[in-house]
């Protein structure tokens, strides 16, 4: 069938499209009900279906004859480490790591954060509280001990399962002394933790509160999978919103398994037995989805990568990594390839790897700009394809289907919407913006299967942010238009979140860490253009008189604050200190524009404006930085 029959068989008759796609999986009790509203009014598909999706990552492997495949390959540059796991051998140590946890009396529905580096523990233990419908929650590496106090004040739950530490490139991040002060620093106490010792960094145990996790496996006992429900939560993954509290996303099981299925198949139309490789971190919602549950439940081999696309030890290790392990489908950011690029522009690394088994380069976390476009497609001439999405989707909801037949690809689009996603574009007024004309990208609802039923224990924050400001349709924060053609490019987020190196990130959130410092009188962060990593954030602060001869040391402790509360992740490193910020006659600072100076790109101001002069000002200062 082709992509617009489908297409529009998956819009007007979507309880059919959704049946059949379920039938592709394997349910103890196959739903009677396909799409429903529960007691909140919200959509639900699948009630009342019973499978594990654990089971459906592993066991039906085994079961099936795929026993023998390798199901996870672990490879980790820095720190020279190499593993493989069939699916009888994951099958394994999961459910043992199961058993442990039912051991430590974690019991369905209980929570478990994951603070862990890319090692096959991390999946290890996923897949376990996958297995006995305990809702895991994990935690990226590269976040301080305040946001994981958050998340565990959030998640409440009954362990954290953790790793000594971890490596970036050559820098030894020891994980021990960030779990600890973030459970102090928590009013929620988990019961303890379970710490995977690494040998090059092993960490003091706390009694009665820190489990070795080698001395629990050795004595557990398998544990097998529970019945779940198809809208029992499979696991809570929190992503920043427009103010300092994460949203907890929720992902159902059923719904979740069925999409992630369908999306395996007709997005990166990735074969039963293929080697997929989502060169992402477990802590991201790709990895979630593509590292571990989509390629696992599809039956193909998944890659588990330790390293950066440079330096672990060079620009070459991605294509190093795929002609070992043939890999035939390759997910990664546009600002790896960007910092492939910068470092191997010519090729030379490129060209000394054989990549004929690679297939496709899928593209996601920002926009893919054509020059990054070009250059992948010139040197692997092979489809580079962009495609959109966002942890509350959990998969693609714009591509190329690479798995219904490619067509013509568009640079700086991210191509035609997957199945099951009514995507419009729609004015300010909630008209329909006619094509070329850029508005907001919202989602007729229902949501398709997979995509966030909730976040975690907010309904009204989930209704209020997504829900509300079109009416019938779900708003994906992101501004676009869709051309004659009907391809759509996404052009940035019409909030204060920002992409930097593919990661999300706040600026109001580190907006309220600058403006608490003492010095600081009034402050604003805006996400500016880089080469390298698409955005970062800058600050522009106007301090209280009494401080303005020390604005270097303040800039210290500043960019120290923002690393110390969120994380190195943030890049936070440039503030610029000005006399005033530009703002409306009402007193809202004129965010939009600040960032438009900063870039240099053309801005309109607005008739509100309170003084034209301030926008002199601020590109003075950004002039005289620029200079020095
Ligand atoms: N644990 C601890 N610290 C971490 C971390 C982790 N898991 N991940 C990143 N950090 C730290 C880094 O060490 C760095 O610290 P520094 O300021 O002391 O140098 C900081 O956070 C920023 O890291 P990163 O964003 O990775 O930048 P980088 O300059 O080290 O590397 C890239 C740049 C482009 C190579 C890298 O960002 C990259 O590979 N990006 C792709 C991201 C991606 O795949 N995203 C998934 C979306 S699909
Ligand atoms: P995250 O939830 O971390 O996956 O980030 C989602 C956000 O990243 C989206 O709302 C977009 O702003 C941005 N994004 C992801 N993929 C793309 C893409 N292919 N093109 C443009 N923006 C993207």
């Amino acid at each position: 069938m082709s992509y617009p029959t489908k297409y529009d068989q998956s819009i007007s008759e979507k309880e059919d499209f959704w049946r059949a796609e379920a039938q592709k999986i394997n349910w103890f009790t196959f739903p009677e009900t396909i799409l429903s509203t529960d007691g909140d009014d919200l959509y639900r598909w699948y009630a009342g279906g019973k499978m594990n999706t654990s089971y459906l990552a592993l066991d039906i492997h085994v079961e099936q004859g795929r026993g023998a495949q390798t199901a996870l390959i672990y490879d980790s540059p820095v720190t020279g480490v190499k593993k493989q796991y069939t699916y009888i051998e994951l099958l394994h140590e999961v459910s043992l790591f199961a058993g442990v946890l039912k051991a430590q009396g974690v019991e369905k529905g209980d929570r478990i954060v994951i603070y862990m580096p890319m090692v096959p523990e991390a999946v290890i233990g996923m897949l376990a509280c996958a297995r006995i419908g305990a809702v895991h929650s994990v935690v990226f590496g590269g976040f301080a001990a305040h946001e994981l106090a958050i998340r565990i004040n959030d998640a409440r739950p009954k362990y954290i399962l953790m790793a000594s530490g971890g490596k970036e490139i050559d820098k030894i991040i020891p994980y021990k002394p960030i779990v600890d002060a973030a459970i102090k620093e928590a009013y929620f106490k988990p019961d303890g933790c379970i710490v995977l010792q690494r040998d090059f960094i092993p960490c003091n145990m706390q009694h009665d509160l820190d489990f070795d996790w080698e001395t629990l496996v050795s004595k557990a006992t398998p544990a097998t999978f529970e019945i779940m429900d198809a809208c029992d939560p499979l696991y809570i993954l929190y992503t920043s919103g427009t103010t300092g509290a994460p949203k907890g996303i929720v992902r159902d099981n059923g719904g979740h398994a069925v999409a992630l299925n369908s999306s395996m198949e007709y997005v990166y139309n990735a074969d039963p037995g293929s080697v997929f490789w989502a060169a992402s971190d477990i802590g991201w919602v790709v990895g979630h989805s593509y590292i571990v549950y989509g390629p696992l439940i599809r039956g193909c081999t998944t890659i588990l990568f330790e390293g950066k696309p440079i330096r672990t030890p060079d620009a070459g290790t991605f294509w190093r990594v795929i002609e070992e392990y043939k890999v035939n489908t390759f997910f990664t950011a546009p600002t790896a390839i960007r910092a492939i690029k910068k470092e191997d522009f010519e090729g030379e690394l490129f060209n000394k790897y054989d990549l004929s088994s690679l297939k496709y380069l899928f593209l996601a976390g920002e926009r893919t700009d054509v020059a990054t476009y070009e250059w992948a497609s010139a040197m692997l001439k092979r489809p580079v394809i962009d495609h959109w999405w966002q942890t509350e989707s959990g998969y693609p909801m714009l591509a190329n289907l690479a798995g219904v037949g490619l067509i013509p690809v568009k640079p700086g689009s991210a191509g035609k919407p997957m199945f099951g996603f009514d995507i419009r574009i729609l004015s300010p007024d909630h008209d329909f913006m006619p094509p070329n004309q850029e508005g907001a990208v919202v989602i007729k609802l229902p949501l398709p299967p997979g995509c966030l039923p909730g976040l975690w224990n907010d309904n009204e924050r989930f209704v209020s942010s997504y829900l509300t400001e079109f009416p019938g349709y779900y708003f994906s924060g992101d501004g676009g238009y869709r051309d004659d053609d009907g391809y759509i490019y996404i052009t940035g987020r019409m909030d204060d979140v920002i992409n930097v190196a593919g990661h999300r990130l706040s600026t109001s959130e580190m907006e309220e860490i600058v403006a608490s410092h003492y010095a600081v009188a009034e402050c604003a962060v805006v996400g500016c253009h880089d080469e390298m990593k698409g955005q970062l954030p800058v600050g522009f602060v106007v301090l209280k008189h009494s401080y303005d001869q020390q604005s270097d040391q303040i800039a210290l402790e500043l960019v120290a604050k923002v690393r110390d509360t969120i994380g190195a992740v943030a890049a936070f490193k440039t503030v610029h200190f000005v006399e005033r910020l530009p703002k409306t006659r009402s007193g809202k600072i004129l965010r939009k524009i600040i960032r438009a100076i900063a870039d240099d790109v053309p801005y309109q101001v607005p008739s509100t404006i309170e003084d034209m002069t301030v926008l002199d000002e601020l590109k003075w200062v950004l002039k005289k930085t620029a200079d020095n």
